[in-house]
């Protein structure tokens, strides 16, 4: 759409030379959007000079700009500790809890799961980063449906 192309130029405006702040623009591009990179990074390109490959490769290259992301991202550790602190099942106790499938986004783009490796509370895991907030422990898919406050 119109705007969003908008929105982009806005961006680029607020940068500086060609190419300045390549993969700042890229993430708020990607910031509550599940559409596939291809649908956005050659645009934020093409507004700080640079050439559409510029923007998909580190677009696709980077899993956190890969993903597809809800209003609501998720970030689920998927690592060893993780994993180990509850033989795996902390990331399916999410889905269910969310309604969501890791790696996707819920039909109405509001939440998106992504599973991650280690988001550096592996002393307190399973853990997962509710946009900027740590959620930790064996009540974690409790903690993101908003059933316990969240604990890290
Ligand atoms: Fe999960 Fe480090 S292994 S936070």
């Amino acid at each position: 759409p119109a705007d969003r192309f908008d929105a982009f130029r806005a961006l680029a405006d607020r940068r500086g030379r060609p190419g300045g702040r390549l993969i700042e623009s890229l993430a708020e591009a990607r910031a509550g959007t599940a559409d596939g990179p291809e649908v956005w990074a050659p645009a934020v390109a093409g507004q700080v000079g640079l050439p559409a490959a510029a923007g998909l490769g580190p677009a696709t290259y980077y899993a956190d700009l890969a993903a597809p992301h809800g209003r609501r991202h998720i970030r689920v550790c998927a690592a060893t500790a993780c994993f180990a602190a509850q033989a795996g099942r902390h990331l399916d106790e999410v889905e269910h809890a969310l309604d969501v499938s890791a790696g996707s986004t819920t039909l109405d783009g509001e939440t998106s799961v992504q599973p991650v490796r280690c988001l550096g509370y592996c002393y307190a895991g399973p853990a997962a980063l509710d946009g900027d907030v740590p959620c930790t422990g064996p009540t974690l898919a409790r903690q993101l449906a908003g059933q316990e406050p969240p604990s890290a």
